[in-house]
Protein backbone atom coordinates (compact mmCIF):
# COMPACT_ATOMS: atom_id res chain seq x y z
CA UNK A 1 0.00 0.00 0.00
CA UNK A 2 1.63 3.22 -0.63
CA UNK A 3 1.68 5.35 2.26
CA UNK A 4 -0.11 8.75 1.93
CA UNK A 5 1.69 12.29 2.53
CA UNK A 6 2.49 14.32 4.58
CA UNK A 7 2.18 17.90 4.42
CA UNK A 8 3.52 20.14 7.18
CA UNK A 9 3.62 24.12 7.12
CA UNK A 10 6.22 25.63 8.98
CA UNK A 11 6.74 29.06 10.50
CA UNK A 12 9.62 31.34 11.95
CA UNK A 13 9.42 34.26 13.55
CA UNK A 14 11.85 34.29 16.34
CA UNK A 15 13.98 37.13 15.28
CA UNK A 16 14.16 39.32 12.61
CA UNK A 17 13.28 37.08 9.55
CA UNK A 18 9.51 36.19 8.86
CA UNK A 19 9.23 32.90 7.16
CA UNK A 20 6.89 30.09 6.08
CA UNK A 21 7.74 26.62 4.61
CA UNK A 22 5.77 23.61 3.21
CA UNK A 23 7.51 20.32 3.52
CA UNK A 24 6.31 16.66 1.89
CA UNK A 25 7.78 14.34 3.93
CA UNK A 26 11.12 15.35 4.60
CA UNK A 27 11.43 17.66 1.05
CA UNK A 28 10.78 21.11 0.74
CA UNK A 29 8.46 22.30 -1.34
CA UNK A 30 8.66 26.22 -0.70
CA UNK A 31 11.07 28.37 1.81
CA UNK A 32 9.96 31.92 1.43
CA UNK A 33 12.10 34.07 3.75
CA UNK A 34 11.10 38.00 4.27
CA UNK A 35 13.90 39.79 5.98
CA UNK A 36 13.66 42.99 8.08
CA UNK A 37 15.86 45.52 6.54
CA UNK A 38 15.03 47.93 8.78
CA UNK A 39 16.96 47.00 11.55
CA UNK A 40 20.42 48.33 9.49
CA UNK A 41 19.47 51.59 10.41
CA UNK A 42 19.47 51.07 14.25
CA UNK A 43 23.01 48.71 13.78
CA UNK A 44 21.37 45.59 15.63
CA UNK A 45 17.70 44.29 15.70
CA UNK A 46 14.94 46.63 17.48
CA UNK A 47 12.46 44.12 19.51
CA UNK A 48 9.30 46.20 18.62
CA UNK A 49 9.63 46.81 15.45
CA UNK A 50 10.54 43.09 14.37
CA UNK A 51 7.18 42.33 16.46
CA UNK A 52 5.40 44.08 14.26
CA UNK A 53 6.74 43.74 10.38
CA UNK A 54 6.41 39.82 11.63
CA UNK A 55 2.60 41.04 11.89
CA UNK A 56 3.01 42.63 8.74
CA UNK A 57 5.02 40.28 7.05
CA UNK A 58 3.08 36.99 8.32
CA UNK A 59 -0.77 36.51 6.40
CA UNK A 60 1.60 37.14 2.65
CA UNK A 61 4.58 34.93 3.85
CA UNK A 62 2.64 32.08 4.70
CA UNK A 63 0.25 32.67 1.53
CA UNK A 64 3.08 32.63 -0.63
CA UNK A 65 4.54 29.62 0.75
CA UNK A 66 1.48 27.48 0.21
CA UNK A 67 1.34 28.82 -3.25
CA UNK A 68 4.83 28.16 -4.59
CA UNK A 69 4.26 24.53 -2.95
CA UNK A 70 0.86 24.10 -4.89
CA UNK A 71 -0.91 22.93 -2.24
CA UNK A 72 -4.07 23.94 -0.80
CA UNK A 73 -4.06 24.93 3.28
CA UNK A 74 -6.94 22.22 3.54
CA UNK A 75 -4.22 19.67 2.47
CA UNK A 76 -1.62 20.27 5.73
CA UNK A 77 -1.16 17.57 7.69
CA UNK A 78 -0.10 19.87 10.66
CA UNK A 79 1.42 23.05 11.37
CA UNK A 80 5.03 23.71 12.94
CA UNK A 81 6.07 26.69 14.48
CA UNK A 82 8.91 28.26 16.65
CA UNK A 83 8.07 28.30 20.24
CA UNK A 84 11.45 29.70 21.39
CA UNK A 85 14.14 30.71 22.23
CA UNK A 86 13.77 34.17 21.18
CA UNK A 87 12.44 37.56 21.35
CA UNK A 88 9.01 37.40 22.88
CA UNK A 89 7.35 40.12 21.03
CA UNK A 90 8.45 37.81 17.74
CA UNK A 91 7.55 34.79 18.73
CA UNK A 92 4.21 35.64 19.94
CA UNK A 93 3.30 36.51 16.27
CA UNK A 94 4.08 33.37 14.91
CA UNK A 95 2.90 31.06 18.03
CA UNK A 96 -0.70 33.09 17.73
CA UNK A 97 -0.78 32.54 14.23
CA UNK A 98 0.10 29.04 14.14
CA UNK A 99 -2.61 28.21 16.77
CA UNK A 100 -5.38 29.90 15.09
CA UNK A 101 -4.72 28.34 11.95
CA UNK A 102 -4.41 24.52 12.92
CA UNK A 103 -7.44 25.30 14.75
CA UNK A 104 -9.44 26.65 12.12
CA UNK A 105 -7.99 23.75 9.58
CA UNK A 106 -8.47 21.39 12.83
CA UNK A 107 -5.49 19.86 12.09
CA UNK A 108 -2.48 19.19 14.91
CA UNK A 109 0.14 22.07 16.03
CA UNK A 110 3.35 21.21 16.78
CA UNK A 111 6.01 23.29 18.67
CA UNK A 112 9.42 23.26 18.01
CA UNK A 113 12.60 24.50 19.53
CA UNK A 114 14.38 26.60 17.35
CA UNK A 115 17.67 25.48 18.15
CA UNK A 116 17.11 21.94 17.33
CA UNK A 117 15.70 23.08 14.15
CA UNK A 118 19.07 24.31 13.31
CA UNK A 119 20.41 21.15 14.09
CA UNK A 120 17.85 18.97 12.62
CA UNK A 121 18.10 21.24 9.27
CA UNK A 122 20.60 18.73 8.21
CA UNK A 123 17.62 15.80 7.92
CA UNK A 124 15.88 17.50 4.92
CA UNK A 125 16.49 15.25 1.86
CA UNK A 126 18.60 17.80 -0.54
CA UNK A 127 20.55 15.89 -3.66
CA UNK A 128 24.17 15.94 -2.89
CA UNK A 129 23.20 16.45 0.69
CA UNK A 130 24.15 14.12 2.83
CA UNK A 131 22.49 12.87 6.70
CA UNK A 132 24.41 12.42 9.34
CA UNK A 133 24.64 9.46 11.72
CA UNK A 134 23.80 9.28 15.52
CA UNK A 135 25.60 9.93 17.33
CA UNK A 136 27.31 13.32 15.78
CA UNK A 137 28.48 16.86 17.53
CA UNK A 138 26.71 19.96 16.22
CA UNK A 139 28.22 22.92 16.62
CA UNK A 140 25.14 25.72 16.21
CA UNK A 141 26.60 29.40 15.44
CA UNK A 142 24.81 32.01 15.21
CA UNK A 143 24.20 35.98 16.23
CA UNK A 144 22.64 34.27 19.60
CA UNK A 145 24.07 31.31 19.98
CA UNK A 146 27.26 29.52 20.42
CA UNK A 147 27.07 25.62 21.53
CA UNK A 148 28.43 22.40 20.88
CA UNK A 149 26.02 19.75 21.35
CA UNK A 150 26.05 16.17 21.25
CA UNK A 151 23.26 14.77 18.95
CA UNK A 152 22.12 11.19 20.46
CA UNK A 153 19.25 10.85 18.29
CA UNK A 154 16.94 13.22 16.90
CA UNK A 155 14.89 14.42 20.18
CA UNK A 156 17.79 13.23 22.77
CA UNK A 157 20.48 16.26 22.23
CA UNK A 158 22.86 17.65 25.50
CA UNK A 159 24.66 20.72 25.60
CA UNK A 160 28.25 20.23 25.98
CA UNK A 161 29.61 23.45 25.74
CA UNK A 162 28.40 27.15 25.26
CA UNK A 163 29.45 30.91 25.60
CA UNK A 164 29.68 32.55 28.49
CA UNK A 165 28.76 35.33 27.11
CA UNK A 166 28.56 36.71 23.59
CA UNK A 167 27.36 34.56 20.70
CA UNK A 168 30.26 33.96 17.69
CA UNK A 169 27.66 36.25 15.27
CA UNK A 170 27.32 38.91 18.02
CA UNK A 171 31.62 39.16 18.05
CA UNK A 172 31.29 39.35 14.34
CA UNK A 173 28.33 42.35 13.81
CA UNK A 174 30.36 44.19 17.20
CA UNK A 175 33.44 43.87 15.20
CA UNK A 176 31.98 45.15 12.46
CA UNK A 177 30.15 48.29 14.05
CA UNK A 178 34.27 48.91 15.26
CA UNK A 179 35.01 49.06 11.90
CA UNK A 180 31.96 51.05 10.61
CA UNK A 181 30.41 48.23 8.67
CA UNK A 182 26.60 47.82 8.47
CA UNK A 183 24.44 45.57 10.17
CA UNK A 184 25.32 42.54 9.98
CA UNK A 185 28.51 42.55 9.41
CA UNK A 186 29.07 38.74 9.27
CA UNK A 187 29.12 38.72 5.68
CA UNK A 188 30.86 41.87 4.94
CA UNK A 189 34.02 40.79 7.23
CA UNK A 190 33.82 37.07 5.79
CA UNK A 191 33.95 38.83 2.02
CA UNK A 192 36.50 41.06 2.66
CA UNK A 193 38.71 38.22 4.84
CA UNK A 194 39.06 36.11 2.05
CA UNK A 195 40.94 39.29 -0.11
CA UNK A 196 43.20 39.77 2.95
CA UNK A 197 46.13 39.05 5.21
CA UNK A 198 45.01 36.56 8.15
CA UNK A 199 48.34 37.08 10.00
CA UNK A 200 48.72 40.86 9.32
CA UNK A 201 47.27 41.53 13.31
CA UNK A 202 47.25 39.47 16.21
CA UNK A 203 43.83 39.50 18.38
CA UNK A 204 43.92 37.47 21.84
CA UNK A 205 42.26 34.32 22.20
CA UNK A 206 40.21 34.20 25.47
CA UNK A 207 41.37 31.48 27.99
CA UNK A 208 37.94 29.55 28.88
CA UNK A 209 37.77 26.40 30.10
CA UNK A 210 36.52 23.04 28.88
CA UNK A 211 34.30 23.48 25.33
CA UNK A 212 32.59 26.76 26.88
CA UNK A 213 33.48 29.89 24.58
CA UNK A 214 33.86 33.67 25.54
CA UNK A 215 33.68 36.52 22.23
CA UNK A 216 33.01 39.74 24.71
CA UNK A 217 36.76 39.88 25.26
CA UNK A 218 37.91 39.93 21.89
CA UNK A 219 35.46 42.92 20.74
CA UNK A 220 36.92 44.76 23.64
CA UNK A 221 40.60 43.72 22.26
CA UNK A 222 39.54 44.61 18.69
CA UNK A 223 38.10 48.22 20.04
CA UNK A 224 41.27 49.35 21.86
CA UNK A 225 43.80 48.09 18.98
CA UNK A 226 41.97 49.94 16.86
CA UNK A 227 41.77 52.89 18.80
CA UNK A 228 45.13 52.76 19.01
CA UNK A 229 46.08 52.84 15.62
CA UNK A 230 43.49 55.66 14.80
CA UNK A 231 45.28 57.96 16.93
CA UNK A 232 48.49 57.13 15.27
CA UNK A 233 47.07 57.09 11.76
CA UNK A 234 43.30 58.53 11.12
CA UNK A 235 42.85 56.04 7.64
CA UNK A 236 44.04 52.70 9.54
CA UNK A 237 40.64 51.54 8.93
CA UNK A 238 39.78 52.19 5.54
CA UNK A 239 43.77 51.69 5.00
CA UNK A 240 43.88 47.81 6.18
CA UNK A 241 40.05 46.83 6.23
CA UNK A 242 40.66 43.77 4.00
CA UNK A 243 43.49 42.43 6.60
CA UNK A 244 41.67 43.32 9.71
CA UNK A 245 38.94 41.57 8.72
CA UNK A 246 40.71 38.64 7.70
CA UNK A 247 42.34 38.78 11.18
CA UNK A 248 39.32 38.85 13.00
CA UNK A 249 38.36 35.65 11.21
CA UNK A 250 41.53 34.13 11.42
CA UNK A 251 41.11 34.28 15.47
CA UNK A 252 36.97 33.93 15.53
CA UNK A 253 37.64 30.20 13.53
CA UNK A 254 40.56 29.21 15.25
CA UNK A 255 38.50 29.48 18.77
CA UNK A 256 35.56 27.59 17.45
CA UNK A 257 38.00 24.90 15.78
CA UNK A 258 40.07 24.25 18.81
CA UNK A 259 36.95 23.67 20.96
CA UNK A 260 35.91 21.62 18.24
CA UNK A 261 38.87 19.40 18.49
CA UNK A 262 38.75 19.09 21.92
CA UNK A 263 34.80 18.09 21.95
CA UNK A 264 36.30 15.31 19.59
CA UNK A 265 38.88 14.12 21.95
CA UNK A 266 36.35 14.10 24.67
CA UNK A 267 33.28 12.31 22.91
CA UNK A 268 35.24 10.20 20.45
CA UNK A 269 32.67 11.34 18.05
CA UNK A 270 34.55 12.43 14.48
CA UNK A 271 30.84 13.16 12.52
CA UNK A 272 30.55 16.94 12.79
CA UNK A 273 27.63 19.15 11.72
CA UNK A 274 27.39 22.97 11.53
CA UNK A 275 24.28 25.11 11.72
CA UNK A 276 23.35 28.86 12.47
CA UNK A 277 23.98 32.34 10.68
CA UNK A 278 27.55 32.00 10.87
CA UNK A 279 27.72 28.51 8.93
CA UNK A 280 27.38 29.89 6.23
CA UNK A 281 31.07 31.49 6.99
CA UNK A 282 33.80 30.56 4.33
CA UNK A 283 36.56 29.99 6.96
CA UNK A 284 34.76 27.90 9.36
CA UNK A 285 33.47 25.84 5.66
CA UNK A 286 36.97 25.26 4.87
CA UNK A 287 38.46 24.62 8.01
CA UNK A 288 35.82 21.54 7.92
CA UNK A 289 37.06 20.61 4.64
CA UNK A 290 40.44 20.98 5.86
CA UNK A 291 39.83 18.37 9.46
CA UNK A 292 38.49 15.84 6.86
CA UNK A 293 41.85 15.57 5.21
CA UNK A 294 44.05 16.10 8.39
CA UNK A 295 41.90 14.57 10.99
CA UNK A 296 39.64 12.30 9.41
CA UNK A 297 36.33 13.85 10.37
CA UNK A 298 33.46 13.83 8.96
CA UNK A 299 31.63 17.17 8.46
CA UNK A 300 27.75 18.30 7.61
CA UNK A 301 27.00 21.71 6.35
CA UNK A 302 24.12 23.19 5.62
CA UNK A 303 22.70 24.25 2.09
CA UNK A 304 22.96 27.95 2.39
CA UNK A 305 19.73 28.79 2.89
CA UNK A 306 19.19 26.82 5.46
CA UNK A 307 21.94 28.61 7.54
CA UNK A 308 20.16 31.74 8.67
CA UNK A 309 17.14 31.87 10.06
CA UNK A 310 14.00 30.01 7.53
CA UNK A 311 10.88 27.57 8.10
CA UNK A 312 12.66 24.70 6.13
CA UNK A 313 14.32 23.83 9.64
CA UNK A 314 10.69 23.99 11.53
CA UNK A 315 9.11 22.37 8.88
CA UNK A 316 11.48 19.03 9.32
CA UNK A 317 11.32 19.27 12.96
CA UNK A 318 7.37 19.25 12.43
CA UNK A 319 7.61 16.21 10.36
CA UNK A 320 9.80 13.90 12.49
CA UNK A 321 7.46 14.96 15.72
CA UNK A 322 4.50 14.36 13.48
CA UNK A 323 5.82 10.62 12.82
CA UNK A 324 5.82 10.34 16.20
CA UNK A 325 2.49 12.11 17.22
CA UNK A 326 4.22 14.59 19.42
CA UNK A 327 1.72 16.95 19.18
CA UNK A 328 0.76 20.22 21.15
CA UNK A 329 -1.48 21.75 23.56
CA UNK A 330 -3.41 24.70 22.36
CA UNK A 331 -2.64 26.37 25.38
CA UNK A 332 1.62 26.12 24.44
CA UNK A 333 3.20 29.19 25.55
CA UNK A 334 5.61 31.03 23.34
CA UNK A 335 8.94 30.62 25.33
CA UNK A 336 11.71 33.08 25.30
CA UNK A 337 14.61 31.14 27.11
CA UNK A 338 13.76 27.50 25.65
CA UNK A 339 16.30 25.14 26.43
CA UNK A 340 17.55 22.61 24.08
O1 LIG B 1 20.97 32.16 12.61
P1 LIG B 1 20.87 33.61 12.31
O2 LIG B 1 20.20 34.04 11.02
O3 LIG B 1 20.06 34.37 13.42
C1 LIG B 1 20.17 34.09 14.75
O4 LIG B 1 19.47 33.16 15.23
O5 LIG B 1 21.00 34.79 15.37
O6 LIG B 1 22.34 34.24 12.40
C2 LIG B 1 22.63 35.58 12.10
C3 LIG B 1 24.11 35.83 12.35
C4 LIG B 1 24.52 37.30 12.28
O7 LIG B 1 25.28 37.60 13.43
C5 LIG B 1 25.38 37.39 11.02
O8 LIG B 1 26.39 38.38 11.08
C6 LIG B 1 25.97 36.00 10.97
O9 LIG B 1 24.92 35.15 11.37
N1 LIG B 1 26.45 35.61 9.63
C7 LIG B 1 27.75 35.40 9.33
C8 LIG B 1 27.81 35.08 7.95
N2 LIG B 1 26.53 35.08 7.45
C9 LIG B 1 25.72 35.41 8.50
N3 LIG B 1 28.84 35.49 10.10
C10 LIG B 1 30.03 35.21 9.52
N4 LIG B 1 30.16 34.89 8.21
C11 LIG B 1 29.11 34.81 7.38
N5 LIG B 1 29.25 34.49 6.10
ZN1 LIG C 1 18.76 31.09 14.38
Amino acid sequence: MKKENIYILGIESSCDDTSAAVLCNNTILSNVVADQKIHAEYGGVVPELASRAHQQNIVPVVHQALEKAGINKDQLSAVAFTRGPGLMGSLLVGTSFAKSLAYGLDIPLIDVNHMQAHILAHFIEEKDHKIPPFPFLAMTISGGHTQIVKVNNHFNMEVIGETIDDAVGEAYDKSGKILGLGYPAGPEIDRRAQLGNPKAFQFTKPKVDGLNFSFSGLKTNILYFVQRQVKTNPNFIEENLNDICASIQFTIIGILMSKLKLAVKETGIKHIAIGGGVSANSGIRKALKDAEQNFGWTSYVPKFEYTTDNAAMIAIVGYLKYLQKDFSNFDVMATARLKI
